[in-house]
C-alpha cells in the first residue's frame, strides 16, 4: 500500500513540474527560414514604416545607414528624401562650432536620444536597447520578438506588477518597462495590407531580422552553390575512378 502511495507521489510531482514549466515559444512562419529562405522586400518596407512611426521614438538602430534601405527596394532618390527628413548634429565647422544639417544617405540612423542617460530618464529608468541586431541577441530570435510585441495580456491573479512596468507573457520574468507598442491599426499601410496587430508585428520583425543580417541571402546562395559544386565534383570523381579501374580485377 505504501509503495502505491510513493509511486503516486512520484508521478504527481512529475505532472506538477510539467504544468509549472512555462509555455513553449510559439513558432511563426517566416519566408527567410530554411536554406533557400529569402526576405520579403514588401514586408521589410512595411516593417520599416512601423519602425519609423512607432519604435524609433524610443529605440536607436545605430548599425544601420540610410543607404542600406536601397537593399530592400527603395530607390536612391527615395532614400535621399527619407534621410533628409532627419536632422544630424555635425561639426565642428571652421569656427569650431557644432551645427545641424539634414541627414544624408551615408549617415547612420538618427538616435532618438542625445545620450544613454536621456534614454533612461525618458523611460522610467529602463534603457530601450539598440535594435540593430536584436533578433540575434535574443533566444528564439524573430519568434521571440514577434510574440513579445503581442504578449501583453492580463497578469495572473495576485501578481504584483512594479511601478511603470507592464505584464508580458514572453519577457523573461514577465515584467517589461516598455508599454505595448503595437495595437490594431497603429500604422497605416500604403499598399492595402491589413494593418492588424499581428501583421504590424510580423512586418517590423521581418525588418529587424533583415537589419541584423542583411547579407543572409548572399550567404545562403553561396552555400547552395558550394553544395552543388561538391555533388557534381563527387559524381565526376566517382565516374572517373570507375573508368580508370574498370580493367583491373
Ligand atoms: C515608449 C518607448 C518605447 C517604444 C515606442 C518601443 N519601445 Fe521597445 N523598449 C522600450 C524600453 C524602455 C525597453 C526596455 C524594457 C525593459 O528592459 O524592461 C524596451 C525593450 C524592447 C525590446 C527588448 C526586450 C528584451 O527582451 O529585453 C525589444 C525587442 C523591443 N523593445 C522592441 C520594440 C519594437 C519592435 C518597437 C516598435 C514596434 C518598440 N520596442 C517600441 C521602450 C519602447
Amino acid at each position: 500500500m505504501r509503495l502505491v502511495f510513493i509511486i503516486f507521489l512520484f508521478f504527481s510531482s512529475i505532472i506538477n513540474a510539467a504544468e509549472m514549466t512555462s509555455e513553449k515559444m510559439p513558432k511563426h512562419d517566416w519566408s527567410f527560414e530554411g536554406i533557400t529562405g529569402t526576405f520579403d522586400r514588401a514586408a521589410i518596407q512595411r516593417g520599416y514604416k512601423v519602425f519609423t512611426e512607432v519604435c524609433s521614438g524610443c529605440h536607436s538602430m545605430k548599425l544601420l545607414y540610410y543607404r542600406d534601405l536601397i537593399d530592400v527596394g527603395f530607390s536612391e532618390a527615395q532614400v535621399k528624401v527619407i534621410a533628409s527628413e532627419y536632422t544630424i548634429l555635425d561639426g565642428p565647422n571652421d569656427d569650431g562650432e557644432m551645427f545641424e544639417r539634414p541627414a544624408r544617405p551615408a549617415d547612420r540612423f538618427v538616435n532618438p536620444y542625445a545620450n544613454d542617460n536621456e534614454a533612461r530618464a525618458s523611460n522610467n529608468g529602463a534603457y530601450p536597447p539598440d535594435l540593430s541586431v536584436i533578433t540575434k541577441a535574443r533566444k528564439y530570435g524573430p519568434d521571440y520578438i514577434y510574440n513579445l510585441l503581442l504578449g501583453y495580456v492580463e497578469p495572473p491573479e495576485g501578481m504584483e506588477i512594479g511601478n511603470g512596468m507592464y505584464y508580458n507573457k514572453w519577457m523573461p520574468g514577465n515584467q517589461i518597462a516598455m508599454p505595448a507598442p503595437i495595437a490594431d491599426g497603429s500604422v497605416d499601410y500604403d499598399d492595402g495590407t491589413d494593418n492588424n496587430a499581428q501583421q504590424l508585428s510580423e512586418d517590423v520583425t521581418h525588418f529587424l531580422q533583415w537589419a541584423a543580417e542583411p547579407e543572409m541571402e548572399v550567404r545562403k546562395n553561396l552555400g547552395i552553390k558550394v553544395i552543388l559544386f561538391f555533388i557534381i565534383l563527387g559524381t565526376i570523381v566517382y565516374l572517373a575512378k570507375n573508368r580508370l579501374w574498370r580493367d583491373i580485377h
